[in-house]
Parts: structure tokens; sequence; C-alpha cells
């Protein structure tokens, strides 16, 4: 298999079978972002507690890459420091800038980033990180 086919795969799943869809009790913060360029609009909230995120959920609409993007980054942050959190936001932005970086546990991200090297698409795939961005901001 090409390994542009492995990439389209694994969005594909995290599209069709969103991880953290949904949304959370009214104590979690929330972040609201759209796309400029297409409209879509997500929805990201986290519960965070002992400065870490005890909960991350989205809801909202978006093409395949945003939407599977948002599945990918609930579940690489749940759990984490919010600083640690923040570090796969910065992370994530150089993966997809083509610079290097390493996302070890979580193969999925590196499969997304090697889809998302045009401009439209790059701003699909950072849409839920910019909300991530956003929360974490208000945390501190
Ligand atoms: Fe066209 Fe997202 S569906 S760029
Ligand atoms: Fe709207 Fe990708 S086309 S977020």
């Amino acid at each position: 298999m090409q390994l542009d086919d492995l990439y389209r795969r694994v969005i594909m799943d995290h599209y069709k079978n969103p991880r953290n869809r949904g949304t959370l009790e009214e104590d979690a913060i929330s972040i609201s972002l759209n796309n400029p360029t297409c409209g879509d609009r997500i929805t990201l909230q986290m519960q965070v507690e002992d400065g870490k995120v005890k909960q991350a959920k989205f809801s909202g609409e978006g093409c395949s890459i945003s939407l599977s993007s948002a599945s990918m980054m609930t579940e690489a942050v749940q759990g984490k420091t919010l600083e640690e959190a923040l570090a796969l936001a910065d992370q994530f932005s150089s993966l997809v800038k083509g610079e290097p970086a390493e996302f070890e546990d979580y193969e999925d991200i590196e499969a997304l980033s090697g889809v998302c090297k045009f401009p439209a698409r790059i701003k699909c795939a950072t849409l839920a990180w910019n909300a991530l961005r956003k929360g974490i901001e208000q945390q501190q």
C-alpha cells in the first residue's frame, strides 16, 4: 500500500468513527472557531482539573480533514497537562509546515500531517488545534 493510501485510510477512519465527538457539561471551557475560507465550524470543549485535560470533546461541521484532526487532537490531549497539550499543538504546527517534529506515541497525527501540505488543507487541519490553543490561553 502506498503511504498516501495509508494516510487517507487513517483520516477516513477518524472521520467516520470520530473519537470524542459530543458535548460536555456546563463547567467545561468552550471555544468555537470557524474556517473563514469555507465557513466550517468546530466547538471544542475541555474539562481541566489540576492543570490537566481531564476530558476533551468536539462538535461542529467540517470537512474530513478538519473533523479527523479534531478527533485525533482530542485523543492526543486526554490526560496531558496544559503545557504538554500546548507543546503538542506546536509540534503539529511544525509537522504541517513540513518542519521536523515527532509524535512519538501518536502515528495517526503524522499521517494527517502527511496529506495536509497544501495551504487550504493546513487551515482545515489546524482548526481544532487553534481552538485548543485558545482554550489553553484562557486558562493561563
Ligand atoms: Fe474542501 Fe475542506 S472540503 S477544503
Ligand atoms: Fe472547511 Fe476544511 S473545508 S475546514
